[in-house]
């Protein structure tokens, strides 16, 4: 089963959330149950400086506005991934975030951008570009490579089908629809059964209507996305894909998220040796210049700063948390950037809580690991979430998640309640309305569960002991692949 992945981020060479973790470890584990996988990347600078080895595969010379494009093919420094890279300087070769200029607005020519990245990973399926390897399954993720299922529906003698799978439905690639001659597709498909949203030009719909299967990254995702309140518009499309549509979790990679083995903590610790998470605890506290007071519950988020992440329940929520009674007194720790409303009123936080809330608006990988090591529990209090990821690392950091019931949060973590703590089954807390009253309920809840030391102990333990692979998922997108293929040599081309 030869895999193409399509995609605009990979851990560790460029990453914006989540998307990038998944593409840098969903490949590494479909080799490990005998795939043959690829990727295809857009020649961005640290894509282009991270990929090894590279070797022109072809010279596809000026389009999509760019000047000269070359396609080579590379491998990725640290597991030997194979990669093709679209060298096209005119598009790509600019730094800092792939989809944002340096103000925060989204890079004009986006269309020319992200329609080469769907078309170059289409005439890869094809085979035209390099006819020593051809993809069984050509795999995009995100609007950013959606465009690439169209380019494929249209061309009848690809043989590879299609899979696309949906982080997150809320950034959908939306463009003037007086653009779309510049992809070079038919106009057929500029229509609203095709690609047409609204008066503009869709490319997450390029993904949703032509790709033979459709994936998101949890089950409950995959129900709440065939509704009004979470389609975003396009939940009659998702719908009307019937069983076509299905949710596959996220795995942890435990080369990089792993308590025992991880280098960038001030220890090393385990479910066995639990000793080593309180020097995390108070070099953390340390380090934000919180109070250095092992009693005090620390609590951390680590996170874009967007609304859908729920922070601003969180502001709302915060006298509530730092006024309950415990020893020490509640602490919080924040490690996000984006909006800046959001980055202000944290900002502010901080000063006015010197010593128990501390705020730092950046992006850090290591630090994300300190936080996950050195917190108590972990806050997510989303609107939605496809996935997430960080509750699945302070899972496996014995950091107990305290998460809104939504999205991947609702199939990963188990709420304490009278039921599951009595048949040993709570692995955080949740609660259910978008409001600050429910997470400040569930503060409570956690504050009180961390006055109970063997109590909170178990918690951590039960958190630790859980297993959300890559293996598992590995083994189902395999059974996807195949069935996939199976169907795409029974059905017509649009
Ligand atoms: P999303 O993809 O919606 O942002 P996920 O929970 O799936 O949410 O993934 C977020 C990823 O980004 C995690 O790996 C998390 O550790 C990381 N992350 C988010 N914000 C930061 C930050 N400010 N610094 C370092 N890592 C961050
Ligand atoms: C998206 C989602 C997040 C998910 C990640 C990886 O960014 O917001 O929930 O974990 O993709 O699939």
């Amino acid at each position: 089963m030869k895999v193409l992945h399509a995609a605009a981020e990979v851990f560790p060479l460029i990453k914006t959330g989540g998307l990038a973790d998944v593409v840098g470890a969903l490949p590494e584990a479909l080799i490990a149950v005998g795939a043959d996988v690829r990727l295809v990347l857009p020649g961005l600078p640290d894509i282009l400086k991270g990929v090894e080895g590279q070797q022109i595969v072809c010279e596809l010379g000026a389009i999509f506005g760019a000047g000269r494009v070359t396609l080579r093919l590379g491998r990725l420094a640290h597991n030997g991934i194979a990669v093709y890279v679209i060298d096209a300087p005119y598009l790509y070769q600019r730094p800092g975030n792939p989809y944002l200029m340096p103000g925060g607005s989204e890079w004009p020519d986006n269309l020319q951008r992200f329609g080469l990245l769907g078309w170059v990973a289409a005439h890869l399926a094809a085979g035209e570009f390099d006819p020593d390897w051809t993809p069984d399954v050509l795999h995009a993720h995100d609007w950013h490579a959606a465009m690439a299922c169209a380019y494929v529906a249209c061309h009848p003698a690809t043989r590879a089908a299609t899979v696309f799978t949906v982080h997150n439905l809320a950034y959908q690639g939306l463009f003037d629809e007086g653009d779309f001659h510049l992809l070079g597709l038919p106009s057929r498909l500029m229509v609203p059964v095709g690609l047409e949203f609204h008066g503009q030009l869709s490319f997450m719909k390029a993904g949703l209507k032509y790709a033979r299967r459709i994936t998101t990254v949890s089950p409950t995702y995959a129900q709440e996305i065939a509704t009004d309140a979470f389609g975003c518009g396009l939940d009659g499309v998702i719908r009307a894909r019937g069983t076509d549509v299905s949710g596959i979790l996220n795995g942890v990679d435990g080369d990089i998220w792993n308590p025992a083995t991880d280098l960038l903590t001030a220890a090393p610790y385990s479910a066995d040796r639990l000793d080593g998470k309180a020097l995390c605890k108070a070099a953390l506290q340390q380090e934000l210049g919180l109070n250095v007071d092992a009693g005090a519950p620390l609590f951390a988020v680590v996170s874009r700063l967007t609304s859908q992440k729920g922070l601003d329940l969180l502001l709302d929520a915060l006298p509530a948390l730092l006024d309950f009674p415990a020893a020490g007194g509640p602490q919080l720790a924040v490690l996000g950037n984006g909006d800046p409303a959001l980055e202000t009123a944290f900002a502010q936080a901080a000063a006015v809580h010197p010593g128990r809330v501390a705020v730092r608006l950046v992006y850090d990988e290591a630090l994300a690991h300190r936080m996950m090591a050195g917190a108590d529990a972990i806050l997510v209090p989303s609107r939605f979430e496809p996935c997430g990821l960080t509750q699945l690392y302070a899972l496996r950091y014995g950091t107990v998640p305290v998460v809104r019931q939504v999205g991947g949060l609702a199939d990963t973590v188990v709420g304490a309640t009278q039921a599951t703590m009595l048949n040993d089954q709570a692995t955080g807390f949740s609660f259910g309305p978008a409001t600050p009253a429910a997470l400040a309920q569930a503060l409570h809840q956690s504050v009180s569960a961390y006055g109970q030391p063997a109590l909170w102990r178990q918690m951590m333990l039960r958190g630790m002991a859980q297993n959300f692979s890559w293996e598992a998922a590995a083994a189902q997108y395999m059974s996807l692949y195949q069935d996939t293929r199976a169907a795409s040599a029974s059905q017509a081309r649009v």
